[in-house]
């Protein structure tokens, strides 16, 4: 099976680049082999490649710099993604991709569905909303996987972000009234791996949104205290302590981006499509923070 991986250098692209070479042959691509702001290049990839299945893990992420960046967030986000589904379409490919719990405008308290309605607050989510429905217009078979607080070990992110502050400072103000599920970049290869696995068997999940998200659900502050608590229980030496993360409410950290309070994702119809369970988010960022904090710290 030929595979065709794009956004190889981010946190997705980056474990999948690791796993998906078990599953076939992978080329895969970062922003210097296929920059997105070029659409033109990526329909030349896929035509070069014909491949079996596209994983798009490319994007543009930087939710506050897109408020101000509309057009390349578009470009990236919609256009491109557009010309990969077309590509997917005509070859009959499956395609695989990615969006985000910032498609929602995070209202209430209950997890959102799939067909929950959508109402993006931010450049960012409504662009990456413009690329879900552009691949759901291509006709290609696909899978777009809505992820949310993504993490993993090195990589710039809220959890390598909060070791960094706790390594400096004793006392930490974190967010507390944004609620969602931190997600490992490990645990959404794996489930691309599954994802791929069974298409390749004959035996592929309906064309689709779904949600992917560890299992369970914290604030921002909640997420930083286990992390310190984590990496302290591992002997990193650190100077803030979990009860020295004092929590604080959205509107006393101004960003230029609006984000949603309440960020959490019902997976069940992705848990039934698979047959798998998802991990507690507790345990998924440990595995990550282990990654960084060796045992006996440094
Ligand atoms: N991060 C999160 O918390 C989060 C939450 C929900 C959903 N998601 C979604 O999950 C997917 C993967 O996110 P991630 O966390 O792995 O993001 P990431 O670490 O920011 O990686 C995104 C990748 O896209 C590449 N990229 C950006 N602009 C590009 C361009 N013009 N041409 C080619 N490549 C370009 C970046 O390249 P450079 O390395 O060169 O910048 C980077 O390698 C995305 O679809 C994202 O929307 C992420």
């Amino acid at each position: 099976m030929n595979i065709l991986l794009f956004g190889r250098d981010g946190q997705v692209g980056t474990a999948l680049s690791q796993l998906l070479p078990s599953l076939g042959t992978v080329v895969a691509l970062g922003r210097d082999g296929a920059d997105f702001t070029q659409p033109q290049r990526l329909t030349e990839h896929i035509a070069a490649t014909r491949p079996d299945v596209i994983v798009n893990a490319a994007a543009y992420t930087a939710v506050d710099r897109a408020e101000s960046d509309v057009a390349t967030a578009e470009a990236v986000n919609a256009t491109a993604v557009a010309a990969l589904a077309e590509g997917a379409a005509a070859l009959g490919a499956l395609l695989v991709h990615y969006s985000t719990d910032y498609v929602f405008p995070g209202e209430g308290q209950a997890p959102y569905a799939e067909t929950d309605a959508t109402g993006p607050l931010s450049v960012y989510g409504r662009t990456k909303l413009m690329g879900e429905a552009a691949i759901a217009a291509s006709g290609a078979q696909h899978v777009i996987l809505r992820t949310s607080w993504v993490h993993a070990p090195g990589a710039r992110n809220f959890v390598t972000r909060m070791l960094e502050l706790a390594a400096e400072r004793e006392e930490l103000k974190v967010v507390d009234d944004q609620i969602g599920a931190p997600t490992s970049a490990r645990l959404i290869a794996e489930t691309t791996g599954e994802i791929i696995a069974r298409h390749a068997a004959g035996r592929p999940i309906a064309t689709g949104v779904y949600h992917l998200a560890a299992a369970g659900e914290t604030s921002w502050a909640g997420l930083a205290r286990h992390v310190i608590a984590t990496a302290a229980a591992r002997g990193a030496p650190l100077k803030a302590r979990a009860d020295t993360v004092h929590p604080v409410p959205s509107s006393a950290w101004p960003t230029p981006a609006r984000r949603p309070l309440n960020s959490r994702l019902a997976t069940q119809k992705l848990r039934e499509a698979l047959g798998i369970a998802l991990p507690h988010w507790t345990d998924d960022v440990a595995h990550t923070v282990a990654a960084m904090v060796p045992e006996g710290g440094q």
